[in-house]
């Protein structure tokens, strides 16, 4: 009796917030039927899973709902913002079985996605969300789904690429109003005795947020190229890499403390001076693994002026992509060396650099300049842009940059990527078997992006639990495929076979490392990959704070790969 009442009441809560139910099935509560004791315990602070698009379907039809989302479907700020939303789709559906409930993110206004027979399913979408106001709520949690065999998953934004943020029939822990943050000129470790300036955030803050936070302070953080990526989620659990981690760092080099709750149920303090070996681990042994983070502190640095150097021309040309790889491939050493971080795509190089003065930057540039010069006299390239300019602070920076370049959002998207070591920019053979390596990957999926943010000049003080392979990498280069939202299941399949294969020349010049947040899906030899040394050492700590895997995750460290929590994704 109990039960029922207390599913009545979610029901008044859901439609009290403009969402209605799912009508036909509630396969959560028939075989979870006791979600009950949550509802008692959390009230409002427990929100219905109830999938993005749903308003769009006969299963729960509202125009007026249905045309915001059709309006926000490929907005980041608004998928990062909801808690069914995930920035890419294929992590609210079940793959294996196509139960899904999306429109199609290459014409919102096509109605065949929401027409019989068509129907709206939860798919991977969890359950239900708590919205984790503190350690107490979260240290229920874990009581909760140890004693009901329900699997946990933390959400803050739903930007992971593995879908490590969602699980069919799953409770999860929604991060998200955990934004306080704060500044400290001389912020302590608990237990340490050295001070130094440090940020602290609540896990649900995000890079936009930040920043802004940062440069009112008149400071630096350092910190992803994406707005609403979270600052202490995923992204500082596992890397965390930067246009300014050349120079400054990952994100683990510069975390001086966590506050977590370990699926033992305690509230820890995690930094070099107690919990040591947990510090270790959340610095790069990955998100959803060994606790739930509640804040962290990051170090704070003196404001930087940017050096940037922008080359971009609008003609798809091979010839032209080769000539300009080539360049940087054949200045990455000098130009690490002399603190340049950035991005490039077959069409583009966008270069900044924090630690140089703004009289050496041309002959710095010089063969990127050149090459500029030249294609803009050439009668063939169209629309040539070059920029050389200062910006006074990185948020000026990310601003102009955000403003320009836009992540693909609200599609499926099967990522591949590889780190790419200083070795292959040694030998002018070696130079040439990469820049081969990146146009073919390139062919196969257009799009390809070569980030210059492995830390290549900075020196570690501390100890890291990513892989060694990062520090002797100067690219981490990334490939994507994508499919629409009525894809068979072989369609999928070969979308991520794709993505994979088209870095396999890469793969065979370079060691075997990639980075844990940017990673293929189905990487092989992922243990190394994402760890290298360092994984035993991680496996251990996992097995210490979470023997009974009430934190799980795809390609995690220590994970049971056995688990129903991955029943939708593909046997590829
Ligand atoms: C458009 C885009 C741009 C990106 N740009 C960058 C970039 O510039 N640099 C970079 O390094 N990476 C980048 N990434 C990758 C990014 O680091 C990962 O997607 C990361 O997993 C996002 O973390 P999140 O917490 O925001 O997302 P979620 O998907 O919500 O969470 C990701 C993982 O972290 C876990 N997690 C989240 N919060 C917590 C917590 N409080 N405690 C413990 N575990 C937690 C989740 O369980 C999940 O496993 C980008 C990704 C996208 C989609
Ligand atoms: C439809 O959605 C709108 C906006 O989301 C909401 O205000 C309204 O109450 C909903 N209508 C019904 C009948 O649920
Ligand atoms: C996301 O939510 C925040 C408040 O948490 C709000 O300030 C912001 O405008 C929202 N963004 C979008 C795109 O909805
Ligand atoms: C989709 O429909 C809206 C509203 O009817 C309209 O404003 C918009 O131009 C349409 N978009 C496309 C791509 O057809
Ligand atoms: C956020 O900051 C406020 C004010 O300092 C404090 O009262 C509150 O407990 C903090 N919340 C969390 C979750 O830390
Ligand atoms: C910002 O900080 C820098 C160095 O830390 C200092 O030189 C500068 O005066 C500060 N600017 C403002 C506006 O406070
Ligand atoms: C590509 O660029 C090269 C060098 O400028 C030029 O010779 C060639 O004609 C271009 N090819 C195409 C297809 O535009
Ligand atoms: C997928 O849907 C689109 C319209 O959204 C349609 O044009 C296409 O033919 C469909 N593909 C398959 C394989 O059904």
């Amino acid at each position: 009796m109990l039960t029922v009442l207390a599913f009545l009441t979610l029901q008044v809560v859901a439609q009290t917030t403009g969402q209605s139910t799912l009508s036909d099935a509630n396969p959560d509560s028939a075989t979870h039927p006791n979600w009950a004791p949550l509802q008692q315990k959390f009230g409002e602070q427990l929100i219905r899973g109830l999938p993005y698009a749903q308003p769009c379907f006969s299963e729960g039809f509202n125009s007026t709902a249905c045309n915001t989302v059709r309006a926000a479907y490929t907005n980041e700020g608004s998928r990062a913002n909801t808690t069914a939303a995930y920035i890419h789709t294929q992590w609210e559906t079940c793959q294996t079985t196509s139960q899904q409930c999306l429109l199609n993110f290459l014409d919102l206004n096509d109605s065949s996605p929401t027409k019989s027979p068509q129907h709206c399913q939860p798919g991977s979408v969890p359950s239900y969300f708590i919205d984790v106001k503190s350690a107490d709520d979260v240290q229920y949690a874990f009581q909760f789904a140890k004693s009901h065999q329900v699997p946990l998953v933390i959400r803050n934004t739903g930007h992971d690429y593995e879908g490590r943020s969602s699980a069919p029939g799953s409770l999860a822990l929604w991060t998200h109003h955990l934004k306080n943050i704060s500044y400290n000129t001389q912020f302590v470790p608990q237990g340490c005795s050295k001070a130094s300036p440090g940020i602290t955030v609540g896990a649900g803050v995000q890079w936009e947020d930040a920043y802004a936070f940062a440069d009112s302070h008149n400071i630096t953080i350092v910190g992803g190229s994406d707005k609403s990526v979270g600052v202490a989620g995923g992204w500082l659990q596992g890397g965390g890499h930067s246009a300014l981690s050349n120079t400054m760092g990952l994100g683990v080099d510069r975390v001086l403390q966590y506050k977590v709750v370990t699926p033992d149920g305690h509230l820890r303090i995690a930094n070099s001076c107690q919990n040591q070996d947990l510090f270790f681990a959340l610095r790069g042994g990955g998100g959803g693994t060994f606790g739930v983070v509640l804040e962290a502190t990051v170090l704070a640095s003196p404001p930087v002026q940017l050096q940037t150097v922008i080359v971009s021309f609008t003609s798809q040309n091979t010839t032209l992509s080769k000539e300009l790889w080539q360049i940087l491939a054949d200045s990455a050493l000098t130009w690490a060396d002399q603190g340049w971080g950035g991005f490039s795509m077959s069409n583009l190089a966008i270069l900044i650099n924090p630690v140089m003065s703004k009289d050496k930057v041309s002959a710095s540039m010089k063969p990127l300049l050149d090459f500029a010069a030249t294609i803009q006299d050439s009668a063939t390239a169209q629309d040539v842009q070059v920029v050389v300019t200062e910006f006074p602070t990185w948020k000026s920076f990310f601003d102009a940059f955000t403003s320009d370049h836009v992540a693909s959002v609200g599609s499926n998207l099967a990522i591949s990527s590889r780190l790419i070591p200083k070795s292959s920019f040694s030998t002018s053979q070696s130079r040439e078997s990469l820049v081969n390596a990146l146009l073919s990957a390139n062919t196969a999926t257009p799009g390809l992006i070569i980030l210059l943010t492995a830390p290549a000049s900075f020196k570690p003080t501390e100890r890291t639990s990513v892989t060694p392979a990062w520090r002797d990498s100067i690219y981490h280069v990334t490939a994507v495929a994508t499919w629409n939202w009525n894809a068979t299941t072989e369609e999928k399949k070969a979308s991520y076979r794709k993505s994979s294969a088209s870095i396999d020349n890469l793969r065979k010049i370079t060691p075997d490392a990639a980075y844990v947040n940017e990673a293929d899906v189905y990487e092989p030899n992922y243990q190394e990959a994402f760890w290298g040394d360092n994984y035993a050492e991680l496996l251990q700590i996992k097995n210490k704070y979470d023997p009974d895997h009430l934190l799980d995750c795809w390609h995690c460290v220590g994970w049971n790969p056995r688990s129903s929590r991955y029943s939708c994704y593909l046997d590829v």
